[in-house]
């Protein structure tokens, strides 16, 4: 499974980056205010310290508009993703910037028939929001093991992007429910290291090492 990271923060991605572990990064509205950068800045940062796929978000609300929006995100650098919502004229811009070449990711998706309809849009991504539906008392990842059947019964080549994930076992779950990613803020993506045997664990072999005196090198 891929994993991306869903931040703007360019300073909490060059740690993760060095990880080697990461495929992409996810961006949205609300991560783009909080980061204080003009979108094009950040989005170009980003692009050049991760080689995969970027999301960068339009935001318009009719065709026209949006349509130019995802098309000024897509010159940012060629591993942009044009990121859209789930609505009529997403979708639409959707066809129109897939069959243009330009990779898209459709967010916002709470619904497998939503999830259906992007990739008959041409998505390259659909993002069903696993947090946000546990939030409200909906089962997160029953949608993300929907889509994936949905998606094989019909041979749709969109990737399943497991968004909105709030801790590790969401990431387990999304990977045992077949999804080809999963886009993680950078604490959950820490929380998949950790485990409290292995910290017992290793706490109790540099004691016994210790014992022995010796150095390896
Ligand atoms: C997905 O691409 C979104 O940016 C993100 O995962 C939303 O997560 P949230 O529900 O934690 O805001």
């Amino acid at each position: 499974m891929k994993i991306f990271i869903d931040t703007a923060e360019v300073s909490e991605l060059k740690l993760i980056a060095e990880t080697g572990l990461v495929d992409g990064v996810t961006t949205n509205p609300s991560l783009i205010a909080k980061s204080g950068r003009k979108i094009a800045d950040a989005i170009a940062e980003i692009c050049a310290l991760i080689p995969g796929p970027i999301s960068a978000e339009a935001v318009a609300n009719d065709y026209d508009t949006l349509l130019a929006e995802g098309r000024f995100l897509a010159k940012i650098a060629p591993n942009v993703v044009v990121k859209l919502p789930l609505t009529p004229v997403g979708l639409k811009v959707c066809k129109t910037l897939s069959d243009e070449g330009t990779p898209v990711n459709v967010t916002l998706c709470f619904s497998a028939v939503q999830a259906l309809l992007a990739a008959k849009a041409g998505a390259t991504y659909i993002s069903p929001f696993i947090g946000r539906l546990d939030d409200n008392g909906f089962d997160g990842m029953e949608l993300i093991r929907e889509i994936r059947v949905i998606y094989d019964n019909y041979g749709f080549e969109t990737q399943i992007l497991a968004a909105s994930a709030r801790t590790a076992n969401h990431v387990r779950d999304a990977a045992l429910a077949g999804a080809d990613c999963a886009t993680l803020p950078p604490a959950v993506f820490q929380a998949l290291y950790k485990h409290v045997l292995t910290d017992l664990g290793l706490e109790a072999f540099m004691k016994d090492w210790a014992k022995t005196g010796q150095s390896i090198l």
